[in-house]
C-alpha cells in the first residue's frame, strides 16, 4: 500500500520534533515539553509506522533507545546493550503482557518481581576484583558517557564491594536519582543565589551527573538503587533475579526495599495501586512500576524485540505533569480579603483527572516563575494536592505578551487594595462590605470545623445573600421552612434537613465558636488555646493586649487582631444575636488550681521539630499539667524540650546548664506527671 503524503509528511515532522526534544532532554538536560507530551509524540509516530510499515527506517527514533551524547565525556561502548522498557498504561495492557508470557512459557507458574520505576538516570557500574573501575550513562543504549569520576562522589555507591564471592568482573545496573528533600534544598539554595533552578528531581540528577567538575557533583544529593545486572558470568548467576538482588544487597549495593514477588495479574495491579497511593509519601519520584520475570531461564526463552526485552514491562502512573495553555489569570478574594491569583487553563488530563484551574499563590510567584497569560505552561498535580503551575516556556511566547500585574482595586467590590509593605499579601480593604469577603466569612462560619451546618453550601449562601434573606451569620438562625421553600433547587426534604442542621449547629463548643467568628489569624488551634485559657467568652472579649500576649503562642499581631475584632460594634452585635438565637456551648469543666498541678511553676521552652507533637500540641500538653511555656531561654527556664534541628536555644540551654529534654524524655515526663495527677485524683 502506498503511503499517503499526509502520513509521510507527519512522520517527517514527528521525527524532527522528537529529535529536537531528545537532544533537549538527554544532552542538554533542559526539556522543553513534559514527559507525557513526549510520550504522545512517540506514540503517534509508532501508530503511524504500524499503519504504514514502509515508514519504518533504522534511523527512526522509535527504533533507537535514547538521545545523543555530550562531547565533554569520553564514550564507552556497553558490553551488553542497555535496553529500554515497553510501557503499559492500563489493566488491559498488563493482561496482554501476561498472556504473551503464558503463550511463550506454557502452563508453568510464572513469578514476577515487581519494583518501583525510579525517575532518574540509568547507569552502568563495572566492578573488577570488587573495585568500582568504570561508570557510564546509558546514552543511546549501545554507547554511553564515561562518568566514573562523578559516580565516585556518590556515597550510596560502594567503591569496594563488601563481603566476598563476587565474580572477578561484573556489571551492576541501576538508577541514580535525587531524593525530593535534597532537590528542594538544592533549588532553594539556587534561588537564593539567583541561579537557575531545576525543573524536577530527574533533571537535577541528570544535570548533576553531567558535571565536568566532579566537585560540583559531590555537593549534589544523589542516591542510587540497583535494579539488575549487565555483563555477568553466566556460571555465577543465581537462577532468579530476586536471588541476585539479595546477593547484591549482601555486597553493599543499595537495593530498593519496595520490591515484591507476585504470580498473577491481580498481584501486579495491587502492587501498582498500593504504590500509586503511597507515591506522594515516598522520599523520591517514581513514574510507575516495573514487572519482571524472575527466572533467568524464562527470560532467555522470551528474548527481546527491537529496543525492549519481552520479559519485562513498565506500568506507568498517570503523568503528574502536563503542558497546556494559560488562558487567563483571575484574582479571587478570600474571607480575610487576601487576593489570590488563579490560573484558568485549557483543559488538560494530568494526575488522573482533567484540570482547568491551578493555584498561582501570589504575584511574587508569578513573577519568579515568569508566567504570562497565553503561555504554554507545565501543570503539576501530585496526589490530591491542588494543581499548580511549575513553569512556563518563555522562549515560545509571542513578542506581544506582557507581564501580569495584580489589580490596584478589588475585582469584586472596587475598594482599594492594601499593599502596605508590612503585609506580605495584597488585601481588599473593603471588609464585610466586599461581597466576596462577606460570602466567604459565611462559608467559613458554616464549615465543618467551625459551626458545622451540614448542607449549607456555596450556591445556597449565594442565593440567601442575593435575595437579602440574610445579612450576617446570625440571620441564618432566623430562617424558616417557608423562606427556604422559596429558594431554587431546594426541595422540601433538603429544606427540612437544612433546618435540622441549623438547629443541631446551635449546640457547639467554645473553641469552635471562636474559630467560626473568623477573627484574623485565629485558626482552629488558636481558637482552642483561647478557650482553654479564658474558659468563657466574656473574659476573652475584654482581654487587653498584654494579657493576650502573655498566652503562649499568641504574638502581638494575633493579639491585636483579637482586640480589634471585639472592639467593633457590628461584631459584638452579631455575637449577641447569635446567642439570642440560641447558639450555646457547654461550659468548660472547672480546672484544678494551677498550683496543684504537677508541673506548676515549671518553665519550658520548646525548640526544633518534634515527631509526635506540633509546637501547639506540646505547649498544650505542658500547660494542661500546670507548666508554662516561654519563647526564650533564660536562667529561669527549667526544661528545654529539644526536637530535630534545634538551633541556638538548645546551645544556650547547654551554656546555662539547663536540662535538655529529647522528645522521648519529654513524653516520659508527661506520662509520669499525668499518672501523678490521676493517682492524686483517685486517692
Ligand atoms: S529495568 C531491560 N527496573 O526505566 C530492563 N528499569 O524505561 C532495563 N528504571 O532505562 C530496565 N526503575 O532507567 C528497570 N526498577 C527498574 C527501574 C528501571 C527505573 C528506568 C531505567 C530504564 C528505564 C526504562
Amino acid at each position: 500500500m502506498a503511503v499517503p503524503t499526509a502520513a509521510l509528511r507527519r512522520a517527517v515532522e514527528l521525527r524532527a520534533e522528537i529529535a529536537f526534544h531528545n537532544r533537549q532532554y538527554h544532552s542538554l538536560d533542559d526539556p522543553k515539553i513534559s514527559d507525557a507530551a513526549f510520550d504522545a509524540l512517540m506514540q503517534e509516530l509508532l501508530r503511524l509506522e504500524e499503519a504504514f510499515p514502509e515508514l519504518l527506517t533504522a534511523t527512526s527514533p522509535t527504533s533507537k533507545v535514547g538521545g545523543g551524547l555530550n562531547k565533554a565525556f569520553s564514550e564507552v561502548r556497553h558490553e551488553r546493550p542497555m535496553l529500554s522498557l515497553e510501557n503499559a498504561f492500563s489493566r488491559d495492557d498488563i493482561e496482554d503482557f501476561w498472556r504473551r508470557l503464558q503463550q511463550k512459557l506454557g502452563d508453568d507458574e510464572i513469578t514476577l518481581v515487581t519494583e518501583p520505576k525510579l525517575d532518574g538516570l540509568a547507569v552502568s557500574l563495572i566492578y573488577d576484583d570488587g573495585h568500582l573501575v568504570r561508570a557510564a550513562t546509558r546514552g543511546d543504549g549501545e554507547t554511553g558517557e564515561d562518568i566514573t569520576n562523578n559516580i565516585l562522589t556518590i556515597g550510596d555507591i560502594p567503591q569496594q564491594l563488601a563481603g566476598d564471592g563476587w565474580p572477578a568482573h561484573l556489571e551492576i545496573r541501576g538508577e541514580v536519582f535525587m531524593p525530593r528533600a535534597g532537590f528542594k534544598r538544592l533549588n532553594e539554595r539556587a534561588l537564593a543565589a539567583g541561579e537557575k533552578t531545576f525543573a524536577n528531581p530527574r533533571n537535577a540528577a541528570a544535570g548533576s551527573l553531567r558535571q565536568i567538575d566532579s566537585r560540583v557533583t559531590q555537593e549534589r544529593p544523589l542516591s542510587f538503587y540497583c535494579y539488575g545486572q549487565g555483563a555477568y558470568p553466566s556460571e555465577a548467576l543465581p537462577s532468579r533475579h530476586s536471588q541476585l538482588l539479595e546477593q547484591f544487597r549482601g555486597w553493599g549495593i543499595p537495593i530498593n526495599p519496595e520490591i515484591l514477588l507476585v504470580s498473577s495479574v491481580e498481584g501486579c495491579l495491587s502492587f501498582y495501586e498500593d504504590l500509586l497511593k503511597r507515591r506522594p509519601d515516598l522520599a523520591y519520584d517514581i513514574d510507575g512500576v516495573v514487572y519482571k520475570v524472575d527466572l533467568f531461564a524464562d527470560r532467555d526463552r522470551l528474548g527481546a524485540i527491537a529496543r525492549a526485552p519481552r520479559w519485562a514491562i513498565a506500568h506507568k502512573f498517570p503523568a503528574e505533569e502536563a503542558v497546556t495553555r494559560l488562558i487567563s489569570i483571575d484574582v479571587q478574594v478570600g474571607r480575610t480579603g487576601a487576593l489570590t491569583p488563579v490560573a484558568r487553563l485549557e483543559p488538560v488530563f494530568v494526575g488522573g483527572v482533567t484540570v482547568t484551574n491551578a493555584t498561582l499563590h501570589n504575584a511574587e510567584e508569578i513573577q519568579r516563575k515568569d508566567i504570562r497569560v497565553g503561555d504554554q505552561v507545565v501543570v503539576r498535580r501530585a496526589g490530591d494536592v491542588i494543581p499548580e503551575i511549575v513553569r512556563s516556556f518563555p522562549d515560545q511566547r509571542p513578542r506581544s505578551s506582557t507581564p501580569f500585574e495584580m489589580p490596584s482595586h478589588c475585582p469584586i467590590c472596587g475598594s482599594k487594595v492594601d499593599d502596605s509593605p508590612e503585609e506580605t499579601i495584597l488585601r481588599c480593604s473593603g471588609g464585610l462590605f466586599c461581597p466576596a469577603q462577606h460570602k466567604e466569612s459565611i462559608r467559613h462560619f458554616a464549615s465543618r470545623k467551625a459551626i458545622d451546618i451540614d448542607g449549607l453550601g456555596e450556591k445556597l449562601i449565594d442565593q440567601l445573600l442575593e435575595r437579602h434573606l440574610i445579612e450576617t451569620v446570625a440571620d441564618l438562625y432566623e430562617l424558616s421552612p417557608i423562606v427556604l421553600s422559596t429558594l431554587d433547587r431546594l426541595g422540601e426534604k433538603s429544606s427540612q434537613n437544612l433546618m435540622k442542621a441549623l438547629d443541631k449547629s446551635r449546640h457547639t463548643t467554645l473553641p469552635r465558636f471562636l474559630f467560626a467568628l473568623g477573627i484574623r489569624e485565629v485558626g482552629e488551634v488558636t481558637g482552642r488555646l483561647l478557650a482553654e485559657h479564658f474558659r468563657n467568652l466574656e473574659d476573652l472579649m475584654v482581654a487587653d493586649q498584654a494579657s493576650l500576649e502573655a498566652i503562649p503562642d499568641i504574638g502581638p499581631s494575633v493579639a491585636r487582631h483579637i482586640m480589634t475584632f471585639f472592639q467593633q460594634p457590628h461584631n459584638l452585635e452579631v455575637i449577641r444575636k447569635l446567642l439570642d438565637n440560641g447558639v450555646f456551648w457547654d461550659p468548660l469543666p472547672e480546672r484544678p488550681p494551677t498550683e496543684a498541678l504537677p508541673l506548676a511553676g515549671k518553665i519550658f521552652v520548646v525548640t526544633g521539630t518534634l515527631d509526635q507533637f506540633t509546637r501547639d500540641q506540646a505547649s498544650e500538653a505542658i500547660t494542661a499539667l500546670g507548666g508554662r511555656v516561654t519563647s526564650s531561654v533564660s536562667k529561669k527556664t527549667d526544661y528545654v524540650v529539644t526536637g530535630r534541628d534545634p538551633g541556638s536555644k538548645a546551645t544556650k540551654a547547654l551554656d546555662l546548664g539547663i536540662e535538655l529534654l529529647l522528645e522521648e524524655d519529654f513524653i516520659r515526663l508527661l506520662k509520669g506527671k499525668e499518672n501523678e495527677t490521676i493517682g492524686a485524683e483517685l486517692s
